[in-house]
């Protein structure tokens, strides 16, 4: 056991229902973004593009594009509702938004590229949250937007969004949730 097996034991997500939105200071941003792009990534090929969404862009990009789609998905919502959408990146200090762009490779399937960007996502929140932040991989309705995709600079035709991690301030410590039943999951193969 080290301080990363031992942290990595016990970290917890904490949702952007219940963190506060803060400043992420330039250092802990780049140190996250740093650990994010140290991905295992099967030819070095770099299938992902990271949208850190900031300042008031959280706002502009909820008004200018969540509520739009959700106004026109949803065309019987209420005022309410789509308040809550223009709001909705700013429930976080800071959200970055993962994008897997497979290319075409001889070898390598988009599958794995797809992985690797899900490995992405898996150290951006891992890196925050070890930095004592509040942070979750959320994907909810607006990863599976194409509107939402092309805003950051995804193609519909390729890409797709892997998840948003949003990273803001803890309100208190997170409690502990159900965790996996090792022997139902684990196989141990000797033989
Ligand atoms: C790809 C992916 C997408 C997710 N999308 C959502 C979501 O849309 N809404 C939600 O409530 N949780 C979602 N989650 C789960 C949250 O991240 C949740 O906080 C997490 O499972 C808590 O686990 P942890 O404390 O072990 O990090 C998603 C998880 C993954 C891996």
């Amino acid at each position: 056991m080290n301080e990363i097996t031992n942290f990595l034991k016990k970290r917890r997500s904490v949702t952007a229902k219940s963190m506060n939105a803060g400043h992420v200071p330039l250092d802990h941003l780049n140190e996250i973004l740093d650990c994010g792009l140290r991905v295992p990534d099967h030819g070095a090929l770099n299938p992902w593009k990271l949208n850190v969404i900031q300042g008031d862009a959280r706002k502009r990009i909820g008004a200018q594009i969540f509520a739009k789609q959700y106004k026109l998905l949803n065309p019987d919502a209420s005022n309410e509702d789509l308040l809550y959408e223009e709001n909705r990146l700013e429930r976080a200090s800071i959200v970055i938004a993962v994008v897997c762009t497979p290319v075409n490779h001889p070898k390598i399937p988009a599958w794995e590229m797809e992985l690797s960007s899900g490995a992405v996502c898996s150290n951006l929140l891992i890196a925050a949250q070890s930095l004592g932040y509040a942070a979750q991989w959320l994907t909810e309705w607006y990863s599976y937007n194409e509107e939402v995709l092309k805003e950051f600079g995804g193609d519909p035709k390729t890409d797709k969004i892997a998840g948003f991690i949003y990273i803001g301030n803890k309100q208190k410590e997170p409690i502990e949730r159900r965790r996996p039943i090792k022997n139902k999951i684990i196989n141990f193969i000797d033989k």
